[in-house]
């Protein structure tokens, strides 16, 4: 790997003391997995951490949300709405559950789904909304509410970037009937691979914490057809000591933003996207998503793209392309462009600069510097 280059992100790594010390105690007690000491203490903190009551913790985000789906209950064949503004794996849980994903557009601000786009395409068929805090940004959680309760319909929330999101003061994940968690190295907070399920009913969370384990109630009962989606103790390990470094790094991102923003905020045509976050929600610092206007700025998204690749800067075009322009989902009448105008103008002009702590504040300025440079020479 080339010293120069500037990935999106870098993990944060526990202190390799401490995780010595936890992976002697796995070597002491020969528990490996299946919910020992270390996933059960760290299933605790988090609760703790998040200010919720009923949390389960899973191999990874995926397989989280794959859970959820099924803890629910919905019937074969039927539809969710979703946002085809997000990574393949929520348009994929949906899909592999059996289930139909129906792309609606999203709000041009948060980047969310739209909720008149979400009421524009329910029908009989319709039985959940699964709604994205892209980037950290909140759904409109309480639109959705009030359109779930209308048409009866579950909600579920894909929080993979919004780990440290509050909304009025309070986790994200307190909304909704589940909320999914990804603690994949690229995230905020990582377990290597690793997520969680936060559960509004206690019956819910009981049934998928059943599921992720095969099914199994007791040694004479398999209660449902379940899977392995067990976070193991190693994974745990590295959640319990990168917990403790959780805000330290949300610090160091915060300051990292400032600096993006006051360099890049007056550059024509390059618009920094939390500028329009409520005053009400508070950020996770996952990423540094730009848009780039290319009649302001003068060149492309793309372009740009190119440019910092030239230059070992390796920003990442998420979320493009989008889940409806999959191969898979491409044919679907709500993926067609017509119906989905904000999630493919957004997605076309969206680009994640690189954004962790570690990120020096020299490499900082060299990807300010050749944004700004890449404008100028283009007047
Ligand atoms: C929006 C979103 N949903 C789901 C996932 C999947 O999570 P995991 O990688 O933990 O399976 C990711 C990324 O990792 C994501 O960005």
């Amino acid at each position: 790997m080339n010293k120069n280059n500037i990935y999106v992100t870098q993990p944060i790594l526990p202190e390799r003391e401490k995780l010595n010390s936890l992976i002697d105690s796995i070597y002491e007690s020969k528990v490996l997995t299946n919910m020992g000491q270390i996933h059960c203490n760290l299933k605790e903190k988090l609760k703790k951490y998040l200010g919720i009551n009923n949390l389960s913790l899973f191999s990874n985000g995926t397989i989280a949300l794959m859970v959820g789906l099924k803890a629910l209950d919905l019937p074969f064949g039927s539809e969710v709405i979703t946002t085809p503004f997000t990574f393949a794996a929520t348009a994929h849980a949906i899909s592999w559950c059996g289930l139909k994903p129906v792309f609606c557009d999203i709000n041009e601000q948060t980047m969310t789904i739209d909720p008149k786009s979400i009421i524009s395409h329910i029908n009989d068929n319709t039985v959940a909304i699964l709604g994205v805090h892209v980037y950290g940004f909140p759904c409109d959680v309480d639109e959705i509410k009030v359109i779930a309760d209308k048409y009866k319909l579950k909600v579920i929330y894909d929080a993979a970037h919004a780990f440290t999101t509050k909304l009025n003061n309070q986790s994200i994940c307190n909304y909704g009937d589940i909320t999914m968690l990804s603690f994949h190295a690229t995230k905020l907070f990582n377990t290597i691979e690793g997520g969680a399920l936060v559960f509004n009913s206690e019956d819910i969370a009981r049934k998928a914490t059943v599921l992720k384990n095969f099914g199994i109630i007791n040694e004479d009962t398999v209660s449902h057809i379940g899977i392995n989606g067990k976070m193991n103790e190693l994974q745990a390990a590295f959640g319990i000591l990168n917990l403790q470094n959780v805000e330290k790094e949300k610090n160091k991102r915060k300051q990292i933003a400032e600096i993006y923003t006051s360099q890049l905020q007056y550059v024509p045509g390059i618009k920094i996207t939390f500028n329009e976050m409520a005053s009400n929600c508070s950020r996770s610092y996952q990423y540094f998503p730009i848009r780039i206007d290319q009649q302001k700025y003068g060149i492309s998204r793309d372009e740009l793209y190119l440019v910092l690749r030239k230059e070992s800067i390796f920003a990442r075009k998420y979320f493009y392309p989008l889940c409806s322009q999959f191969t898979h989902y491409q044919d679907e009448p709500s993926s067609c462009e017509s119906n989905l105008p904000v999630a493919n103008m957004i997605s076309d002009e969206i680009l994640c600069l690189p954004f962790y702590g570690k990120l020096a504040n020299q490499d900082i300025m060299r990807i300010c510097k050749a944004i700004k440079l890449s404008q100028e020479n283009k007047r």
